[in-house]
């Protein structure tokens, strides 16, 4: 099969391997998929990777579900895995899944970082334990399992590392070819392990934006499925659930305020997104915890763009950080990021490169967690809204830690 490589078209026919609509009854709510900006419909029927509208551009997708009559019992309790949530999840047939048991990551109490901060209430959910040992693994099980599903046998991805190495792992077990696209200085055991995996592995100089450059050049013929972030639908939803998790795990009352992590934006956009549904479900309150993108001071796009001092990141030139994740200079979902914060109340904040390796050795000695430096990098922002008010001692604080420390060492 070719695809259309996705400057070109965001529209691609759909194999004919089986009848949709005898799958659709069987499981997934999935219907429609919608631009993010515009709200013009695309089908979730074929192979479609971003809008690509008329009037507004190419934006991201986003899954769209009938949900009405969905209620708790339909999460699947016996599943130890994000899979818990299969009904709210865009896989049409169950046979497709491509799953390492990624998710339902436990949620920690933070007690020591807590007494030494005079906070109420300190909790982390830490990613760190999920296959190939970052949250990527929850999109790229779900891309890839929808990529099996609508026929595709050839993915390619610009990475900062874990996506990589993630992707790489999912289409081992689905028998898929995969080519990673990484920055040169990312550390050996990111590279490793997607050698490891059996995958195609392509080194460039410079950060994400240059590897996607490198892909577009490489997939000008459409030979390869994108997974870039957002700039498919699908791995968004697998993000998603660690929305659904923090509810279920905080017995359905949300925290006042979750520091996140952010690159591209997907893990922040998927909470959101999930807590959207579960309010259209009935299943939590209406009000919404603070959203607060971290960001390195190496590469800060959003508080750049936050202050006013750019119209948007598409031109900002960011800098390598030792939190590789962050080093997103033009993230593609930046105007969704941007609405989320300022809907929720929330805001950008951006930490210096010595302050994320403090924090790393600070978490690591004080709760016996060696968490990656992106999740770090939430405590010394942490500590500068402590100290201008933005957040207070009493309140329920979740931080997201998105990553393993030990691929650092
Ligand atoms: C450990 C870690 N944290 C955070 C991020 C940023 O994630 P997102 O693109 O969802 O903002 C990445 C992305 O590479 C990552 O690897
Ligand atoms: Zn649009």
């Amino acid at each position: 099969m070719r695809l259309a490589a996705n400057h070109q078209s965001a529209y691609i026919a759909l194999p004919i391997y089986f009848n949709m609509n005898d799958l659709k009854e069987s499981v997934s709510h999935l219907t429609h998929l919608q631009c993010s900006n515009c709200t013009k419909v695309y089908s979730a029927e074929q192979i479609n990777t971003f809008a690509s509208c008329d009037t507004c551009g190419n934006s991201p997708l986003i899954s769209h579900y009938e949900l009405e009559g969905i209620t708790k019992d339909d999460i699947d309790i016996e599943e130890r895995s994000m899979w818990r949530y299969f009904k709210m999840l865009p896989l049409f047939d169950q046979k497709n899944r491509i799953s390492l048991a990624e998710g339902f990551t436990p949620l920690l109490r933070l007690d020591n970082l807590a007494a030494d901060y005079h906070l109420a209430s300190l909790a982390m959910k830490d990613e760190s334990q999920n296959p190939t040992g970052s949250f990527k693994a929850r999109g790229l099980s779900m891309a890839v399992s929808k990529a099996r599903e609508l026929g595709i046998r050839r993915c390619i991805i610009p990475t900062a590392g874990n996506a990589g190495g993630a992707l790489a792992a999912y289409c081992a077990q689905a028998e898929m070819e995969a080519v990673i696209v990484m920055p040169e200085h990312t550390p050996k055991p990111f590279k490793d392990e997607c050698l490891l995996f059996g995958a195609k592995l392509i080194l460039v100089p410079g950060l994400i934006s240059h590897c996607a450059q490198k892909v577009n050049e490489l997939n000008f013929s459409g030979d390869y499925y994108n997974v870039s972030t957002l700039k498919e639908p699908y791995r968004l939803e697998g993000k998603k659930t660690m929305g659904y998790e923090i509810a279920e795990q905080l017995r359905w009352k949300l925290p006042d305020v979750i520091l996140y992590p952010t690159g591209g934006g997907t893990g922040l956009i998927g909470i959101w997104k999930a807590f959207h549904e579960m309010i259209g479900l009935g299943w939590i309150e209406s009000r919404l915890p603070r959203m607060i993108a971290v960001q390195s001071g190496n590469c800060q796009p959003l508080v750049e763009t936050w202050a006013g001092r750019q119209e948007n990141s598409k031109m900002y030139q960011g800098r390598a950080t030792l939190a590789n994740g962050l080093a997103v200079p033009n993230p593609f979902g930046e105007k969704l990021i941007l609405a989320i914060l300022k809907e929720t109340g929330g805001e950008p904040v951006a930490v210096a490169e010595a302050e994320i390796t403090r924090a790393q050795r600070e978490v690591a000695r004080r709760e016996g967690l060696l968490i990656a430096p992106e999740g770090a990098a939430l405590l010394p922002a942490l500590q500068k809204l402590l100290a201008n008010g933005r957040i207070r001692r009493d309140e329920r604080i979740l931080l997201l830690n998105t990553g393993s420390g030990y691929k650092y060492l």
